[in-house]
C-alpha cells in the first residue's frame, strides 16, 4: 500500500486577535518557527527586533574619513554598526574605544564585535556614559583620538524590548532607563512631580504643543493612582486627547504619545546634561585635525549641537564645522524610517597651528 503523502504542515497561528508576548509580536525573533519572516521584515522596511539599523553611515564615513591606523571612538555603541564600518576602515592598525550606557546591551554587542574577528588589539568596549569620554582616554593614557562619533537617543533593541519601557506600542514597566542600574525609573520620577515641573518637561524635551492640558491629565492620574505600566500612561495621554475638538485630535494621530515618552525619557536618563557635557569636553579629546560627528534624532539635541560646534569655531577652537545639516537620503527614510528624523552634524579641531595662535592671543590677553 501506497504511504499517503504527508499533511502540509499548518501556519502557527496566534493564541488571541492582539498578540502580547514578545516572542509572538517580533516573530523574527524565533527562526525556527517562523523560518522566512527575517528577509520579511528587512524588505517591508522594518528593523528586525532585537537589532538596529545604523543610519547615515556613508555620511558618517565621508564626514570622519577614517584612515589605517588611526584611533577612533564611538561614544554610542548601540549594536555596534557603525562602528563595525568604522573598524574595518581604520585597519590595519587602528584602534576603535566603544561606549554605551546600557548595561543589557552592551555584552551582547561586544560578543557580536568579537565574533566579526574585531579583538581587543582592535576593539576596547567601556560601560560608561559619554560624559565621562575624558576619564575613559585619561584611564587609557590617550591624550587625543582621530575622530569620535555619537549616534544619540536610544537604540532599536532598547525601544523594542518591552521590559525596558521605552514604547508606548508595548506593555511594559514605566521604566525608560538606558541604565537601569542608575537613577529612577520613570514611573518613580513621576511621582517628584508637580504639574508645572511636566509642563516645562513636555515643553523642553519635546516641544509639546498641548504640554499644559497632557501634564494636568497625567499628574491628577498619576496621584489618584501611579501609573507604573507603558500602556498605563498611554491610556491617559489618549483620554487627555479626547478632550479636544475632533480635527485637532485626528491630525495628531500618535504625535502626543511618541512625544511624551520622549521628554520622559531625555529627563529619566538625563539626556541633555550629558550631552552638554559630552560637547564641552569634546574638542579635548580630540587630536588637532581630529574630526567630529554627531547624529542627532530631535530639535533639542541638534540645537545643542549647532550651537556648541558654532561656539566653537568661533572661538578658534574648530577650524571648520558643518555649514548645513546633513540629512539621510529618501532612498534611506523608505528603507528605515527610523532614520527620517536624523541629522549630522560634524566639526574638526583645530590644528597645532591654530591652537598655538589662540594660546598666544589668550596669553596677550
Ligand atoms: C542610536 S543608538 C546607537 C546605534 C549605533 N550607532 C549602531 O550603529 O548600532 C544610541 C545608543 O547610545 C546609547 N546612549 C545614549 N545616551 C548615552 C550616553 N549619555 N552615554 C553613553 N551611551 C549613551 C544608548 O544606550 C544606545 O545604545
Amino acid at each position: 500500500m501506497e504511504t499517503p503523502p504527508p499533511k502540509p504542515k499548518r501556519r502557527v497561528r496566534y493564541s488571541g486577535r492582539n498578540p502580547r508576548r514578545f516572542e509572538d509580536k517580533y516573530k523574527e525573533l524565533n527562526p525556527q518557527k517562523y523560518p522566512e519572516t527575517l528577509e520579511k521584515v528587512l524588505a517591508s522596511g522594518k528593523t528586525p527586533a532585537g537589532t538596529h539599523r545604523p543610519i547615515c553611515v556613508a555620511e558618517v564615513l565621508q564626514v570622519l574619513r577614517p584612515c589605517p591606523g588611526e584611533l577612533a571612538v564611538d561614544a554610542t555603541l548601540g549594536y555596534g554598526g557603525h562602528a563595525a564600518e568604522l573598524l574595518k576602515a581604520i585597519s590595519p592598525g587602528g584602534k576603535l574605544i566603544g561606549l554605551d550606557s546600557d548595561p543589557i546591551e552592551l555584552p551582547k554587542t561586544e560578543q557580536r564585535l568579537r565574533g566579526l574577528g574585531f579583538g581587543p588589539e582592535f576593539l576596547t568596549v567601556v560601560h560608561s556614559n559619554f560624559a565621562g569620554l575624558p576619564r575613559v582616554l585619561a584611564s587609557m593614557e590617550i591624550p587625543g583620538v582621530d575622530m569620535i562619533l555619537a549616534d544619540l537617543g536610544c537604540s532599536s533593541m532598547q525601544f523594542d524590548n518591552p521590559a525596558r519601557g521605552f514604547s508606548y506600542k508595548l506593555e511594559g514597566p514605566l521604566d525608560l532607563r538606558m541604565n537601569p542600574n542608575k537613577g529612577q525609573p520613570a514611573f518613580a520620577w513621576l511621582s517628584g512631580l508637580d504639574q508645572q515641573d511636566l509642563e516645562e518637561v513636555l515643553q523642553d524635551n519635546a516641544d509639546e504643543p498641548h504640554a499644559r492640558l497632557l501634564s494636568e491629565t497625567i499628574v491628577r492620574a498619576h496621584s489618584q493612582k501611579p501609573l507604573t505600566t507603558t500602556s498605563e500612561l498611554a491610556r491617559v495621554v489618549k483620554t487627555a486627547m479626547q478632550s479636544l475638538p475632533l480635527q485637532r485630535r485626528e491630525s495628531e494621530d500618535s504625535g502626543p504619545l511618541k512625544r511624551v515618552f520622549q521628554a520622559l525619557r531625555i529627563a529619566v536618563n538625563e539626556e541633555f546634561t550629558a550631552l552638554e557635557m559630552f560637547l564641552r569636553f569634546l574638542p579635548g579629546c580630540l587630536k588637532p585635525g581630529g574630526r567630529a560627528a554627531i547624529l542627532t534624532f530631535h530639535s533639542g539635541e541638534d540645537r545643542r549641537v549647532k550651537k556648541a560646534f558654532q561656539a566653537g569655531h568661533r572661538e578658534g577652537v574648530y577650524s571648520e564645522i558643518a555649514e548645513e545639516v546633513i540629512r539621510p537620503t529618501t532612498e534611506e527614510i523608505h528603507g528605515n524610517p527610523r532614520a527620517s528624523s536624523a541629522k549630522l552634524r560634524w566639526a574638526i579641531r583645530a590644528g597645532q597651528a591654530c591652537l598655538v595662535l589662540l594660546f598666544a592671543i589668550f596669553a596677550v590677553k
